[in-house]
């Protein structure tokens, strides 16, 4: 089976295979600051994002970065909660890091993010060598409860906030390859999908002043990026106002003031909320060459009694309406990904067939898949019973992995014979004499370097595709 998923705890669109991949771990900076931070990151973009906001407070507060966990003075891990097998990864990473705390007995060692939010002073108990437990929303206390740390104590703030967006702190760009950034535009999330822990572990939904994401994307361009992509769980239901209420900002007004930036400046954005999302988006992003013609756009399931006891607060028709306007504003050629979980609580064999029709209908280019796992305290934890046997789950999920690697082999072939403006992102992994870089659709293209550099739009005639990648070259 090609393309097969491996690793399903990474979920969010991120650098194809074929690319220079973007470090997952803080890069070297040398600053002759008093101490080193090393900081690894799991999960979604979002914690990546995080994670260069935690990078940014440490450097004003007397840290260096390193890429090098042995010359570390402390340790983070900037973790995800989103499934048991997410979670475990990190408890493995954490096995691993005792023999280095017992070689460097002053050597501090954090947990972020997601599962010190869901497991606050438990994670202490359970996993000893750590000294600070940090949620979503206390990064700015990150400075005292190292200092507290230091002076023996274990130190936690798993405080959610109902204001925190971090508008003020500038990012220090660790994911990135100079060429494109993601930018947080709100933080948490109000839906309460009965699967789901983020709205336990990253609270309530909160946009992020207008004018700083505008800055920020400003600031990004000015200094060479060429795409921005606009974060958060439900992007759709951006709402932020000013003091004096004065003015009011949608996600569509601001999609159009990052568009406005500058019309080399590529604007991607994600996810979508089928039930938010509206046509005024859609227009948008067809007035603007500049907004990449691509949505994800996560349909969990294709069977509407499981969306329902999922709470997704949508059906298979309201879904596939909100495909049929993608393709009627957008075009056939619009790029849409999907998330899918298998074997959700009770989903029968019919259930599941639905998934895999509704996957026909759409014909995704891509997508995330998943199968269920149960995360506790969770509404679906709570009210149902996971009874799904996991061979079971495997097999519906492969049968969806099968399907989706079918439809973007078809979906790629569409590319072959056109030329296609891409934006060229580095170096081929493949080979030294090829570059990389995607086109609107989101879709990576490898071809020979010639004269290019990254940051650079080249045209691209397509020659070949695979599941995952285009080939071509150079067109002037
Ligand atoms: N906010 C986004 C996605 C956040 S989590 C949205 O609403 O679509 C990313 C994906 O992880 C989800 O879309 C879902 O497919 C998957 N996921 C979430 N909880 C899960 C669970 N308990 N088991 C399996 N997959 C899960
Ligand atoms: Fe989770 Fe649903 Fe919120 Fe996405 S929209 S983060 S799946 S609760
Ligand atoms: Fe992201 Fe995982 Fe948290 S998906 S929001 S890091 S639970």
């Amino acid at each position: 089976m090609e393309n097969i998923i491996k690793d399903l705890d990474i979920i969010s669109p991120e650098q194809d295979a074929s690319c220079e991949a973007a470090p997952r771990i803080s890069v070297e900076s040398n600053t002759g600051k008093a101490r080193k931070l090393y900081i690894e990151s799991y999960g979604c973009q979002m914690n990546f994002s995080d994670s260069e906001i935690v990078t940014s407070i440490l450097h004003e507060n007397g840290f260096d970065t390193t890429a090098d966990l042995e010359s570390a003075d402390l340790i983070l891990l900037n973790t995800c909660a989103i499934r048991e097998n997410a979670e475990q990864k990190v408890r493995h990473r954490l096995k691993h890091l005792v023999g280095q705390k017992k070689r460097k007995p002053a050597l501090m060692i954090g947990v972020l993010g997601c599962m010190a939010e869901r497991l606050k002073t438990k994670l202490l108990e359970e996993e000893k060598i750590v000294d600070m437990v940090v949620g979503p929303d206390a990064y700015r206390d990150l400075p005292k409860l190292i200092s507290e740390a230091d002076e023996g104590q274990k130190a936690v703030n798993v405080f959610l906030s109902r204001e925190e967006t971090y508008a003020d702190i500038t990012p220090v760009r660790l994911n990135s390859n100079g060429v494109s950034a993601f930018i947080s535009i709100m933080r948490g999330c109000d839906n309460m999908c009965s699967f789901c822990v983020v709205p336990f572990t990253r609270g309530r939904e909160r946009s992020r002043d207008a004018h700083s994401i505008v800055a920020e994307a400003q600031d990004l361009f000015d200094k060479g990026y060429r795409e921005v992509t606009l974060l958060g769980q439900n992007v759709d239901s951006y709402k932020w106002e000013s003091e004096d209420k004065s003015e009011k900002v949608n996600f569509a007004q601001l999609l159009e003031r990052v568009a406005l930036v500058h019309p080399d400046l590529r604007v991607r954005f994600s996810t979508s909320h089928p039930k938010d999302i509206t046509d005024e988006v859609l227009y948008t992003m067809k007035k603007y060459e500049n907004i990449c013609n691509y949505i994800h756009l996560p349909a969990q399931s294709g069977n509407s009694r499981v969306l329902e006891i999922m709470n997704r607060t949508y059906d298979r028709e309201w879904y596939m309406d909100k495909i049929r306007s993608i393709r009627n504003i957008l075009g056939e050629d619009c790029g849409i990904s999907s998330d899918m979980i298998a074997g959700f609580c009770t989903e029968t064999e019919e259930e599941h067939r639905d998934t895999l029709s509704l996957m026909e209908f759409v014909k995704y280019d891509y997508a995330y898949m998943f199968a269920y796992s149960e995360r506790p305290a969770t509404p679906a934890a709570k009210k149902y019973t996971d009874d799904i046997p996991e061979d079971v789950k495997k097999r519906r999920l492969n049968e969806i992995i099968e399907l989706q690697n079918l439809h973007s082999r078809e979906r790629n072939k569409r590319h072959v014979g056109k030329v296609h403006r891409i934006l060229i992102e580095g170096t081929s992994r493949r080979s030294e004499n090829d570059l990389c870089g995607r086109n609107s659709e989101n879709v990576m293209a490898v071809f020979p370097r010639g004269n290019y550099q990254k940051g650079q739009y080249v045209n691209v005639m397509v020659t070949d595709s695979t599941g995952g990648t285009l080939i071509g070259h150079i067109v002037e």
